[in-house]
């Protein structure tokens, strides 16, 4: 404001000069004197100078305007280049002003200036794009890729608020792509999960409230039919208690998956102590245990309840699962330098290679049916995988057809 007030008076006072300057001019040609003339006309340039100044003051001034917009596609550009999402900023011709280094990592780098569906062409963005620049409304729209990998997107089109100057600004416009495949995998384990879990329990229920029936009817008088009936309907529900055994200890250890372990466990005492108490089903299945230790003990720190319940599992799934190799092998290694490891061996028919990455999850078993026959739920190997989690070891599964399988702890 200060130097518009300036402008004015110095403009006044150069006019004033010269038209002083011109009269005094023509005067002085008047009276033919030139000496005069040449001073006055000296003086005329100055004014003239003097006037021209403030003009050249109001073009900066345009250029400060015009400055102040790129100041704001730089603050504009700044923000989006430090936020950890792939985007894209607009104009309101739809072409590609900048865009973010996230977004030139995940779908590669393009020229700027280029229109938006010379980078994706998908319909939906296309048409939500012009869609916001229209109405000057945010959209969104989901938006999927197939490879490398399926990648979920919510992609979502807002018009950046203008800056303080208002019209004659330029719009500009965010193309934003938030990855919610992550979300979109929780969702689909979760009702999976609950799909699996209900199934899991409707089957022996089934069986449970069959019997009852046939107890209640046709069965009633024939007290041997009831023996047996009732013997099945014991062993059903036994299998729904181990369900619901397993889905307690699945979601308790869940509950406690950041939290580290600190007791220190001796491991040759604990497979020893696992082992006795499998000799039982590993004699039921003609299988032999044979357990290989070090002479020096092996300490790893861990929870001596949940590493029990690991090496349980493990040596269960060879007595069953590997029962025609008739013997498994328990072997303690590492320690000191190199890592810790156990490793169960059995000598069985092995799991085909496109079942192994499958292992942990809940539920799944290689045959489903063969499982079942040998009171399996299906949730030991992910019970196992929680537990390891925790305690920041790894489980490492090989395995031949025909010849077995090893499962190696590592911590
Ligand atoms: N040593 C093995 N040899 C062959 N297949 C195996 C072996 N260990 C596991 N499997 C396969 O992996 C599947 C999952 O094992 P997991 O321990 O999770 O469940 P389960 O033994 O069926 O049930 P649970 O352990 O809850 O009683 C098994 O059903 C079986 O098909
Ligand atoms: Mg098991």
């Amino acid at each position: 404001m200060d130097s518009d007030t300036g402008d004015e008076e110095r403009s006044g006072r150069g006019g004033v000069i010269v038209l002083l300057a011109v009269l005094a001019a023509t005067a002085a040609a008047v009276l033919g004197v030139h000496w005069a003339v040449s001073v006055l006309f000296a003086t005329v340039v100055a004014a003239a100078v003097l006037i021209r100044a403030p003009s050249r003051r109001k073009t900066a001034e345009k250029i400060d305007v015009f400055s102040g917009e790129a100041d704001r596609l730089a603050g504009i550009k700044g923000a989006l280049a430090a936020t950890d999402m792939p985007l894209y900023l607009l104009d309101a011709r739809e072409n590609i002003v900048f865009e973010n280094p996230v977004a030139a990592k995940t779908f590669g780098e393009g020229p700027v200036g280029q229109h938006v569906s010379l980078r994706n062409r998908s319909p939906a963005i296309l048409d939500m794009v012009r869609e916001t620049i229209a109405a000057g409304k945010s959209t969104e729209v989901e938006y999927s890729e197939r490879l490398p990998s399926t990648q979920v997107y919510a992609v979502n089109c807002a018009e950046v608020a203008a800056s303080v100057q208002g019209s004659g600004v330029a719009r500009y416009f965010v193309l934003s792509f938030r990855d919610i495949s992550e979300t979109r995998r929780l969702d689909r384990m979760r009702s999976d999960f609950v799909a699996n879990a209900s199934h899991e329990l409707r089957t022996p229920l089934a069986a449970v409230g069959g019997f009852i029936e046939t107890l209640q009817g046709p069965a009633r008088k024939d007290p041997k039919a009831a023996e047996k009936f009732l013997g099945i309907m014991m062993e059903q529900v036994n299998r729904m208690n181990r369900l619901v055994d397993d889905l307690l200890s699945l979601s308790r250890l869940e509950l406690k998956a950041h939290i580290a372990p600190s007791e220190k466990v001796d491991l040759g005492p604990l497979l020893g102590q696992v082992r006795d108490g499998l000799t039982h089903l590993a004699n039921d299945l003609d299988v032999e245990l044979r357990l290989h230790l070090p002479e020096n003990p092996v300490v790893v720190t861990g929870d001596r309840d949940e590493l029990m319940q690991v090496f349980e599992n493990l040596i269960q799934n060879a007595c069953k699962y590997g029962q025609e190799g008739k013997k498994v092998d328990i072997t303690l290694g590492g320690g000191g330098e190199t890592p810790v490891e156990v490793t169960v061996r059995d000598y069985g028919q092995g799991i085909p290679a496109e079942h192994i990455p499958r292992l942990t999850e809940r539920f799944y078993r290689v045959s489903v049916e063969a499982s079942r026959s040998k009171k399996g739920t299906g949730l030991g190997l992910a019970i196992v995988k929680h537990i390891l989690t925790r305690h920041r070891a790894r489980l490492i599964v090989t395995s031949k057809e025909g010849e077995g399988s090893a499962f190696t702890v590592r911590f």
